[in-house]
C-alpha cells in the first residue's frame, strides 16, 4: 500500500491516560517539554487528530449557522489553493468542525494547512462551507471510515510521506487495529489521578469490530529525570 509511514506519539500518565487532572501537576512539566521537543524530531509533514481532539484545541469550535448551499456538490476530493507543505489532518467523519480559515497556527508550531477527512454522507452545506473558508477535504468512505483509503489519499494527493498520529485514543486505535501504525512513541509523565473516565492511549469505538490484540516490539527506552520515553515498532 502506498501510504505514509505512521508514528503514533502520545503523552500519558503512569496508568496510560491521555487526559485528566494529572496533567496540571508541576511535576509533569518535564514530560510536556519532552513530548513537544520529540515532536519536532520525527520529520513528519502532517499531524492527524480525531474529532474530539480537534475540537478541544485546533478547530474554531463547531460549524454553526452555516449558509445553505443551493447546488449539489459532487463527492470528489477538494484541494484548496494553499502555500504550505505542512498539514493538520482532521478526522471529522460527520462534518461538524468549524474553521475560520484553511490554516491553523499554534504557538511554537509551524503553520499548517487543514485537510478534513469526511464521509460521503456529509451535507452539501458543509462542503460549500469548507470550500469557502479554504479548507481541503478528502472522502474516506461512504458511511464508515476506511483508514487505509484515507492514508493512501494523503500520500497520493498531498505527498505526505511521514505522518504523526497524535490522538485521541479512538483515532489511535482505529489506525492500530487496521495495522496502519508503524511506530509508537509514548512519553510517560510521573503522575496519575485515578480518573477511570479519562481517555486512554487506545480506545476501541463501540462501532468497530473486536480484533486480535496489537503487539509491540521495544526499540528504545530513555529516562529523562522522572519522565520515561518508550519507543516501539508495531509487530505485524
Ligand atoms: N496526551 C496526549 O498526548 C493527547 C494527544 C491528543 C489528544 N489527547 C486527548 O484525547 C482526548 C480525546 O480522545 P478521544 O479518544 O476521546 O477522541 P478522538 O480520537 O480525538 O476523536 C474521537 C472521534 O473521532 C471520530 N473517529 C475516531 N475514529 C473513528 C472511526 N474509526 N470511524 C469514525 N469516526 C471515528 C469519531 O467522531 P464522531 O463521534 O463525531 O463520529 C470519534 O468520536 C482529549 O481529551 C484530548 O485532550 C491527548
Amino acid at each position: 500500500m502506498n501510504r505514509p509511514y505512521v508514528i503514533c506519539h502520545m503523552l500519558t500518565s503512569v496508568d496510560g491516560k491521555i487526559d485528566g487532572g494529572y496533567m496540571s501537576a508541576p511535576e509533569c512539566a518535564e514530560a510536556f517539554a519532552e513530548y513537544a521537543s520529540l515532536r519536532k524530531t520525527f520529520d513528519c509533514s502532517a499531524t492527524l487528530y480525531g474529532t474530539t481532539t480537534m475540537l478541544g484545541g485546533y478547530s474554531d469550535g463547531l460549524a454553526e449557522n452555516i449558509p445553505r448551499c443551493e447546488n449539489k456538490i459532487p463527492r470528489e476530493d477538494f484541494i484548496a489553493p494553499n502555500d504550505e507543505k505542512n498539514y493538520i489532518v482532521s478526522v471529522d467523519p460527520k462534518g461538524v468542525l468549524g474553521f475560520n480559515s484553511g490554516y491553523i497556527e499554534k504557538k511554537n508550531r509551524p503553520r499548517a494547512h487543514v485537510i478534513e477527512v469526511l464521509l460521503e454522507t456529509v451535507s452539501d452545506d458543509y462542503l460549500g462551507y469548507l470550500r469557502n473558508v479554504g479548507v481541503s477535504y478528502i472522502f474516506a468512505g461512504n458511511d464508515s471510515l476506511n483508514c487505509g483509503f484515507m492514508l493512501e489519499k494523503l500520500y497520493r494527493s498531498f505527498g505526505i510521506e511521514r505522518l504523526l498520529a497524535a490522538g485521541g485514543g479512538l483515532m489511535n486505535w482505529s489506525l492500530v487495529q487496521d495495522n496502519l501504525v508503524d511506530e509508537l512513541s509514548i512519553v510517560i509523565a510521573p503522575a496519575a489521578d485515578g480518573n477511570s473516565a479519562a481517555a486512554s492511549i487506545f480506545e476501541k469505538a463501540d462501532f468497530l469490530p473486536e480484533r486480535k490484540p496489537a503487539v509491540f516490539q521495544i526499540k528504545d527506552v530513555r529516562k529523562i529525570g522522572d519522565t520515561v520515553h518508550l519507543q516501539y515498532t508495531v509487530k505485524r
